[in-house]
């Protein structure tokens, strides 16, 4: 593995996971901002992303995984900035937790551990809206209870306490942006839980109906990616450090809502199908006061908006999905 890319710009990030749904995002981003941009993802979900900017000379690219601490420290070199986003999901993680703990817990560790001894200047970490469990009251702020039901919440949730830990014990600077549902261009459908509106718009385009999990009455605070991006760079670039920030759109959608949304704007007659299943968490929404307080930002993407935008792309590019 050869690091050959130094900072320049506004600096150099490192993009964990910057072949994955937000990680890809965030990258194009960083790009179109100046800054120089390194990523490390084992490409163990998505492959096509990054391999394109690779190509086209953009990124660095390292095929690695954040499990080995030698790896890590490889490509540390010269970093000023993280954005920590390399993760495993939490189905994998109900069936694999030792995998979720291996990953989301001492991959953590080991990209932060780094950071601190290679003097990088701030590090923003993907956490989840998953760490409050299911709601005790809505909407959930930040000091709501935490209540992690699967490995994936549990390793996120204590690699969130590890980096509040090693960074008040080496002063470095960070922020914890904790999702809720993010949903966009590029997400790959895998994942009932977190893809459940791609999933549910390529079935309507194949002329099959959606498919709900239970009676469709769950609701999720579903999140445009261009916000949740947003709301990285704020938390990078402001003085602000040391924080946790619910990362939504504050709104609440059923999935029920979300599959009637779909057909209407696939104009398609079909008619939702149930099945019965577990469902971990009933109902999402977040307090967004906070990001609105610290970092000035108001999430912007209505989801109407949202949602016909991704039908489009899934049309026009359906090898994406
Ligand atoms: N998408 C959501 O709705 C959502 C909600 C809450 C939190 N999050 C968190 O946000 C982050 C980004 O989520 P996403 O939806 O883009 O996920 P994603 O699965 O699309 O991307 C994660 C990326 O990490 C890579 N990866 C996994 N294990 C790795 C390892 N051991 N070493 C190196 N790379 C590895 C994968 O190949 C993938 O490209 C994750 O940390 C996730 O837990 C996402």
């Amino acid at each position: 593995m050869v690091v050959k890319i130094k900072s320049k710009g506004k600096g150099l990030c490192l993009v964990t996971g910057g072949s994955g749904f937000v990680g890809y995002h965030i990258v194009r981003r960083l790009l179109d901002e100046g800054y120089s941009v390194r990523v490390i993802d084992n490409l163990s979900r998505n492959c096509n992303n990054i391999l394109d900017l690779e190509k086209e000379g953009k990124v660095e690219f390292i095929h690695g995984d954040i499990r080995y601490d030698d790896t890590v420290r490889k490509v540390m070199k010269d970093v000023d900035y993280i954005f920590h986003e390399a993760a495993i999901c939490i189905n994998r993680s109900k069936e694999f937790p030792k995998e979720a703990i291996d990953v989301n817990l001492v991959g953590s560790f080991n990209i932060f551990q780094a950071a601190i001894d290679f003097g990088v200047k701030k590090v923003v970490f993907a956490s989840t809206s998953s760490v409050y469990g299911q709601p005790e009251y809505l909407p959930v702020d930040e000091k709501h209870p935490l209540n992690p039901q699967t490995p994936y919440e549990s390793a996120k949730l204590c690699a969130e306490h590890m980096l509040k830990f090693l960074a008040k014990k080496h002063n470095i600077k960070y922020n914890i942006l904790r999702y809720f549902n993010v949903y966009g261009k590029k997400q790959s459908t895998d994942a009932y839980y977190t893809s459940v509106i791609n999933t549910f718009i390529k079935r309507v385009l194949a002329g099959e109906p959606p498919v709900i999990n239970g009676k469709g009455d769950q609701s999720m605070d579903f999140t445009h990616v261009s916000d949740v991006v947003e709301v990285n760079m704020r938390a990078l670039e402001s003085d602000i450090s040391g924080e946790v920030f619910n990362v939504a759109k504050g709104e609440e959608t059923t999935i029920a809502e979300v599959a009637n949304i779909i057909l209407k704007h696939c104009n398609s007659k079909l008619k939702p199908t149930f099945i019965e299943r577990e469902v971990l968490v009933t109902r999402r929404r977040a307090d967004t006061s906070k990001i609105k307080k610290m970092l000035n930002y108001e999430p912007k993407v209505s989801f109407t908006e949202g949602i016909k935008e991704v039908i489009k792309d899934i049309k026009e590019n359906p090898q994406d999905y």
